[in-house]
């Protein structure tokens, strides 16, 4: 079973020709509402593949929460131990998407800022039950740091995608197999301009892996034991890149079930491409089908 702890948002996507500038009004197009968060999106890359899928997190007591909790169980992932937080509104991301497929994302975190240590303390048993553990930071970082200090070690195999990026010294990094950072992310997590620098940066502080997602351009693996290598991306047509790394993460943990970390990673980099040609986060999750098919 694949466990991911992490947010479940409703995200507001308009279609903009080019970003605004501050002061600026700018008109929009194409107004849509999509289930989204990175967790919950996780959770249904994973779920999609095949994999048993259990999400732990929280939405609040409103239309966007049930929606939200309808769409993931239509994809078969289980929501038994999400919590509806009364008097609070469900996590909402207004997203910008210009006609280059890039997007800008602004994140009220809702009930996904109530997950807090006595929750994971409640769920911690039935976390621990998972062979993978899928993390972002969506939710506080200190519920997430309290998660891995309560996780056995050697035991299930921990996958953080460090996104939003933040400050990361609060983490206990050695209870972390795989980082997955994009560039951005990477270089602001290790405070190095190079990617190689930064991630044996995050090697040294404990990560056991550390695999930076780059888009187009694939992925690099880098590992403790000096392994280096690089995943290129097929060519595809991109319409909206939102959910590109939620759909690796899922793919690469659905993979670990039963293949090598390489291949997961080969699977991870193709999800993400194919996510980046339909418009919306779980909507635009690929099937194996599809993602064999690309190979
Ligand atoms: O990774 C994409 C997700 O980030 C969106 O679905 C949005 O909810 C934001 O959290």
């Amino acid at each position: 079973m694949i466990a991911v702890l992490g947010s479940i948002n409703m995200d507001l996507v308009v279609s903009v020709p080019r970003f605004p500038s501050p002061g600026e009004t700018l008109h929009g197009s194409e107004v849509g509402y999509y289930c989204g968060g990175k967790g919950a999106n996780q959770a249904v890359a994973a779920a999609r593949l095949g994999a048993d899928v259990r999400l732990f997190g929280k939405v609040g007591d409103d239309a966007f929460g049930d929606r939200l909790l309808d769409g993931l169980r239509s994809h078969r992932v289980d929501v038994d131990a999400v919590e509806c937080e009364s008097g609070c509104a469900t996590g909402l991301a207004s997203i910008w998407v210009n006609d280059a497929g890039e997007n800008a994302i602004v994140l009220a975190a809702g009930a996904n800022d109530r997950v807090d240590d006595a929750y994971v303390e409640c769920r911690g048993a039935a976390i621990r039950a998972a062979s993978i553990l899928l993390l972002q930071l969506e939710i506080p970082i200190k519920t997430i740091a309290h998660m891995l200090l309560r996780l056995p070690r050697n035991k299930m195999t921990v996958i953080l995608d460090p996104a939003p990026a933040c400050d990361l010294s609060v983490l206990p990094l050695d209870r972390i197999d795989i980082l997955t950072p994009n560039e951005h992310e990477l270089r602001l997590i290790s405070g190095k301009e190079s990617l190689e620098e930064g991630a044996f940066d995050l090697l040294d502080r404990g990560a056991k892996h550390v695999v930076c997602t780059m888009g187009h351009a694939g992925a690099v693996w880098f590992s403790s034991d000096g392994t280096m290598a690089h995943f290129s991306a097929p060519e595809v047509a991109v319409v909206d890149t939102t959910a590109a790394g939620d759909a690796f993460n899922g793919a690469l943990a659905w993979a670990l079930q039963t293949r090598s970390l390489e291949d997961a990673i080969a699977y991870g980099v193709r999800a993400g491409a194919l996510a980046t040609t339909k418009r919306g986060a779980q909507e635009s999750l690929p099937t194996l089908h599809a993602i064999e098919a690309l190979a």
